[in-house]
């Protein structure tokens, strides 16, 4: 072959091996694609990569095919730091920027700054010979790692030197990798700030009532633990559903933006403790407290103001401590009602007996003993939220969608606003907002029903009720999968796979 050709045969590669190297945007992936195409580019044996950052050479990648060969490989390593020094060969490459041919790693000249740590060798019962080192230089500036290659290998695997024309086109190969890393540490560090930003926001919305601190973090956790658990499945209802990266993603923003739209619920539905807000139930103290007073003042006065000449104190007392202790009855009842979790036919009707009552104010006027809104609020059979309350709560679900839909999310993460606000939507059809049916509901928002329920009940500071142990939460969730209203596997592997023991 031509020298020319060859020449070109190599650029086209180099070329490809760019196109290649720009269109991955995983930095771990990125790193090890690089070091496979420089060696290959190069018939090294193998090659380590270290990136430069904050003043250290992370050593991130190292491939050997020699060892990779043998039946007890070495185990994989965590990527460690190396002190930046002229003492070692990477060190010294990244410090000059200057690019290392060596013939002989053991036979180093001694006026070298440099050393070779024969360390890896003996470990390994490895015998590296030649290496080539570069610097990753990111237009030709600034330095963002070494790349190392060792041990050009014959076709009969025999360690060589790296020819000098290898160089150039290791050089070039490096400076693509190194705008490469640049761009893939760009994106991770984007994506990092943005999902801090979507988990700030989440838990600060979800902190504004003591009931849901916490919350979507854990539906986030749940959820994964689920997904993770569903891509091992081999054997049933799941056995082709297969979460991948992306996917796993689009499911952990969809879980943490679940109720964003509560930042539309005002705090007094949110944290309702009891039927009545803290301020109408102040406002109701502080009426019969007044009620008493009126009727006690009234009682003395028929008697002794229009009554002077009958001298009937005692009978009086008497009738103002009857009126006192009734007025009392009923507010104590009221008291009980505003915390009781049900309402019973009795209980109904003697709250609409103390609501018909009426006292006369200081001008004379009668007045009830309870306004409207408030026997609205004292007459909800069943929890502590009016209908018109529950609603309001319900539109979160709206909010949601308005809110994450305008997130610019990627193409591979398209489906967060309608996973993220489909959350109430049950398979019977009888959830919110849209009363999706079925197969109408995709597995990402099935899961987070049943999480998003398993939470609610299972949080220590819910409103109005104890925590519930998970126990006994797991017998709710399988009930409502038997009625067919949350699916039945997902609850399944939740319950029985204890994946809710984060
Ligand atoms: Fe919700
Ligand atoms: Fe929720």
């Amino acid at each position: 072959m031509s020298e020319d050709r060859a020449l070109r045969e190599q650029v086209e590669k180099l070329n490809r091996i760019g196109i290649a190297l720009t269109s991955e945007t995983n930095l771990k992936k990125l790193l090890g694609l690089i070091v496979r195409e420089a060696r290959r580019f190069t018939g090294a044996d193998a090659g380590s990569l270290y990136i430069l950052e904050d003043g250290k050479l992370f050593f991130h990648v190292a491939q050997n095919k020699t060892l990779s060969r043998r039946p007890d490989p070495p185990p994989g390593f965590k990527p460690y730091p190396l002190p930046l020094s002229k003492e070692s060969i990477a060190g010294y490459v990244a410090i000059t920027g200057e690019i290392l041919n060596i013939e002989d790693v053991y036979g180093l000249a001694k006026r070298v700054p440099y050393s070779f740590n024969p360390e890896f060798d003996l470990r390994n019962k490895y015998l590296t010979r030649s290496m080539l080192v570069v610097p990753m230089k990111d237009r030709e500036v600034e330095i963002l790692g070494v790349l190392q290659l060792i041990n050009a290998m014959d076709e009969t695997d025999t360690p060589l030197p790296f020819p000098k024309s290898a160089e150039r086109l290791v050089m070039s190969l490096a400076s693509q990798a190194a705008v490469a890393i640049r761009n893939a540490k760009l994106i991770a560090d984007i994506k990092a700030l943005f999902e801090a930003l979507i988990r700030y926001s989440a838990s600060a919305i979800d902190a504004r009532s003591p009931h849901t601190a916490g919350h979507s973090k854990r539906v986030a956790a749940y959820s994964r633990a689920i997904a993770l658990a569903i891509n091992e499945e081999t054997a049933g209802a799941f056995v082709d559903v297969f979460f991948a990266p992306e996917q796993m993603e689009e499911l952990s923003y969809a879980a943490w933006l679940h109720d964003i739209g509560k930042i539309g619920v005002p705090e007094q539905i949110l944290d309702k403790e009891n039927r009545l807000s803290r301020e109408a139930m102040t406002a109701i103290t502080t009426r019969f407290e007044l009620i008493k007073a009126l009727n006690a003042a009234r009682i003395w006065q028929d008697t002794y103001i229009e009554n002077k000449d009958e001298l009937q104190g005692k009978g009086v007392h008497e009738q103002a401590v009857k009126v006192e202790r009734e007025i009392e009855e009923d507010f104590s009842f009221i008291k009980k009602v505003n915390q009781s979790l049900f309402l019973s036919d009795k209980d109904l009707s003697a709250l609409q007996a103390i609501a018909s009552k009426t006292y006369k104010d200081l001008q004379g006027d009668a007045k009830p003993y309870l306004a409207d809104r408030e026997m609205e609020s004292l007459s909800v059979r069943k929890g502590n939220l009016t209908d018109e309350e529950y609603k309001r709560i319900q539109t979160h679900v709206e909010l949601t969608h308005n809110i994450v839909k305008n997130i610019p999310f990627t193409k591979t993460l398209e489906n967060v606003p309608f996973f993220s606000a489909s959350h109430h939507e049950l398979l019977d059809g009888t959830g919110y907002p849209r009363g999706l049916k079925g197969d109408k509901i995709p597995v990402q928002p099935r899961i987070l029903a049943v999480v998003d329920i398993f939470d609610a009940l299972t949080a220590a500071d819910r409103p109005y009720r104890r925590a519930i142990p998970p126990e006994k939460a797991g017998e709710i969730l399988r009930a409502e999968a038997k009625a067919g209203r949350l699916d039945k596997d997902i609850v399944d592997l939740f319950l029985d796979k204890e994946l809710y023991k984060l």
